[in-house]
């Protein structure tokens, strides 16, 4: 199946899981060619990531290693079309670029492109991919990744294409950098199957809450507590999911409760620029929705805390020293895992895999 042999309206009728196929790479290994939503990966492919994500880490310690990986795909460029703000998952992919030798363009503003002048974004991006080999997007705009995704497909110059997060709908990447940090923070302590995972904060239009909790799906009993004012609570779509998977969840209002059942607590900060009026979730009580001191104490001596950052106060500072705060790890894991991604998504998975170094 390809996204050549279907129409955009038919397409977008399909659910998340029938559409996947249609968005994998051609060798049939299983990798994606476009990564668009968290759906895309099962438990094998996650595994194979991190995998993947490890290797490139270890090889990239030495100096010979560091310039092998330089040349894996150091005759590709990509495009970074960025049209919202973005620090880490800007930076990390430039880097995970960087470390693969591929080489980077960039808009971060759409006022600074044609877009500005008129240029619709298809337009826009059949333009990116005259001159480069794929493009990493971020967007405000719910599902415009997939529209780009299917329009690259059906012209004469078909990319793939990263999503680095779509409105508050989606951020793949992020979602699989969580799951490398968790598998990691468990690597010694029997694994991420069984644990209890907490979300706390604006649970509503945070996407990357969206992305991870389908993706802590493929790990066998993680039980999932969502803790949020009622305002900004878990939407309807992640419940149903996860009543169809049939995952043991809680929703609470209460965090000190909730952190003391958790192996790992997920921090996320308002979202309030998708406020309907200036302001508006400043009238929301937030303020048990913070995770200090007191907080830090009922966590169990092998558990972690993690947050995609930015974060504003929902994490106190007195916390960052502490081995369980896991978000600075996080951060860097971000560029490792995003950079297999790159690799995997032109086909090097078994060359890196089995390489000498
Ligand atoms: C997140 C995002 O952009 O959705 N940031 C990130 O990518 N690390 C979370 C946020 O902005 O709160």
């Amino acid at each position: 199946m390809r996204l050549n042999d279907i129409s955009w309206e038919d397409f977008e009728t399909l659910s998340l899981e029938q559409k996947r196929p249609y968005l994998e790479r051609e060798e049939g290994d299983g990798l994606p060619y476009h990564t668009l939503f968290a759906q895309q990966f099962d438990r094998s492919l996650l595994e194979r990531l991190c995998a993947l994500a490890n290797r490139i880490r270890f090889i990239n310690k030495s100096r010979e290693g560091a310039l092998y990986l330089k040349s894996v795909l150091a005759h590709k460029r990509a495009m970074l079309y960025f049209s919202q703000p973005s620090s880490r998952t800007f930076l990390s992919h430039l880097a995970a670029c960087q470390i693969l030798g591929v080489t980077t363009g960039s808009v971060r503003d759409a006022a600074t492109s044609s877009e500005f002048k008129g240029e619709s974004k298809e337009d826009s991006i059949r333009t990116f991919s005259s001159y480069f080999d794929m493009i990493i997007m971020r967007s405000p705009e719910q599902g415009l990744a997939e529209k780009m995704a299917w329009e690259l497909s059906n012209s004469s110059r078909s990319i793939p294409i990263i999503n680095a997060g779509s409105g508050k709908d989606q951020h793949p990447t992020q979602a699989l950098l969580d799951i490398y940090t968790l598998v990691r923070s468990f690597e010694n302590t029997g694994g991420l199957d069984g644990r209890t995972v907490v979300f706390c904060g604006d649970l509503l239009r945070g996407r990357t809450v969206r992305s991870l909790s389908y993706l802590l799906t493929r790990y066998e009993g993680v039980k999932q507590i969502f803790v949020a004012p009622k305002e900004l609570q878990v939407p309807q779509d992640v419940i149903s999911m996860l009543e169809e998977c049939s995952v043991d969840f809680e929703v609470s209002t209460n965090l000190k409760d909730a952190v003391k059942k958790s192996d790992a607590v997920y921090m996320t900060r308002i979202q309030d620029e998708w406020d309907s009026s200036k302001g508006a979730s400043a009238k929301i009580d937030t303020s048990m929705f913070k995770f200090g001191a007191e907080e830090l104490a009922l966590l169990k001596e092998d558990g972690c805390l993690l947050h995609p950052l930015p974060r504003r106060d929902e994490i106190a500072t007195c916390c960052d020293r502490d081995p369980r705060a896991m978000y600075w790890r996080q951060m860097r894991n971000g560029m490792w895992i995003r950079a297999a991604l790159i690799a995997a998504t032109f086909g090097l998975e078994r060359e890196i895999m089995g390489c000498g170094y």
